[in-house]
């Protein structure tokens, strides 16, 4: 294959994400962990899997960012998860020593490639990697909208059993408990969902969005999701390999838009080979716009402890 997608960090996302990418055959895939024998043991069982799944994609489990190189994408699940003991500004710190390092690798061995950060708190590790790297905007774009609006969908379609296909949502913000779910722009068949559930059906759906990770760590007792959030990284690599063009909520650094400055915020953008090429400005209410405020001051809070 002629394009190249590193997944740095071996986990639970990052494997989901190298083997669907394998599994499409979009690129090559290398799987990079500071754990020897993890990225390469999964990444040859991956690729026994290719002849299977009739793709051509090449999957490489290494320690060694030469492996890396000129890498067209590089997505970074690399991080810890929060432990008994541990606060959120702990976690913070850990995770901020460790995307910053990895971002360090990225650059030196892939100077052109676009970065897509997933490690948590994901808007402030955006702003890391966009701090470290060095890159333009249009070059680091974070994953978390295509995830929650995802969700926001899942539950639509379980709320009035229609196909999920049928589905379109749209969840802005950070994210965390105070991402911004869309009622008014997500649709079932391009009807908004205002028109064909009541509010209280509405309200329960917006919560579980927001508290939609949290579900899943209750329901698992250790560790988070990462089916879900493997295939939102995948559509986001896919939409960039192939110039989509695709409008999807991501995260950016906004310069002014949606009257928020300096900061990684969930934002309807256009992605395609240039990375973010286009953000998109919808119109919001007063009560939407506050909301999406709020949520940006949680993440300026997070970026103001690693001063980044
Ligand atoms: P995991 O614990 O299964 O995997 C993390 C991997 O990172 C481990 O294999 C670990 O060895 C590796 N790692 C740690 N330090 C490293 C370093 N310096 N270099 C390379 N690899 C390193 O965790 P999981 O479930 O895969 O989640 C990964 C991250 O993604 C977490 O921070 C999680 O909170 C976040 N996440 C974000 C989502 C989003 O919507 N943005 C959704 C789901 C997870
Ligand atoms: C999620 O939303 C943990 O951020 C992760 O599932």
């Amino acid at each position: 294959m002629n394009r190249k997608v590193t997944i740095v960090g071996s986990g639970n996302v990052g494997a989901t994400a190298a083997r669907s990418i394998a599994d499409k055959e979009l690129a090559d895939v290398v799987l990079i962990d500071i754990l020897e024998g993890i990225p390469q043991g999964k990444a040859l069982d991956m690729y026994e899997a290719c002849p299977i799944e009739g793709s051509d994609s090449r999957v490489l489990g290494t320690n060694d960012y030469a492996d890396t190189a000129g890498s067209d994408i590089a997505v970074i699940t690399a991080g810890l998860a929060r432990k008994p003991g541990m606060s959120r500004d702990d976690l913070l710190t850990k995770n901020y020593e460790i995307v910053k390092s990895v971002t360090e690798q990225i650059v030196k061995h892939s100077p052109n490639c676009i970065i897509v950060p997933v490690t948590n708190p994901l808007d402030a590790m955006a702003q890391v990697v966009f701090r470290v790297s060095g890159f333009p905007r249009e070059r680091v774009i974070g994953m978390a909208g295509v995830l929650d609006s995802a969700r926001m969908r899942a539950f639509i379609a379980m709320e009035l059993k229609v196909s999920v296909e049928n589905t379109h949502a749209f969840v802005l913000g950070g994210h965390g408990d105070t991402m911004v779910p869309l009622p008014r722009y997500s649709t079932v068949a391009g009807i908004p969902i205002t028109e064909l559930l009541d509010q209280t059906t509405i309200d329960r759906i917006v919560d579980r969005t927001a508290n939609g990770g949290a579900e899943i760590v209750r329901l698992l007792g250790t560790g988070s999701a990462y089916y879900a959030p493997g295939s939102a990284v995948v559509e986001m690599v896919d939409a960039i390999l192939k110039d989509k063009k695709k409008i999807l909520p991501c995260s950016v650094f906004l310069r002014g838009e949606y009257g928020i400055s300096d900061l990684f915020v969930g934002v309807p953008v256009k992605l395609g080979a240039r990375g973010a090429e286009q953000i998109v400005e919808i119109t919001l209410t007063d009560q939407e716009r506050a909301a999406l405020h709020k949520s940006a001051a949680a993440v300026r809070e997070l970026v103001a402890v690693i001063k980044v």
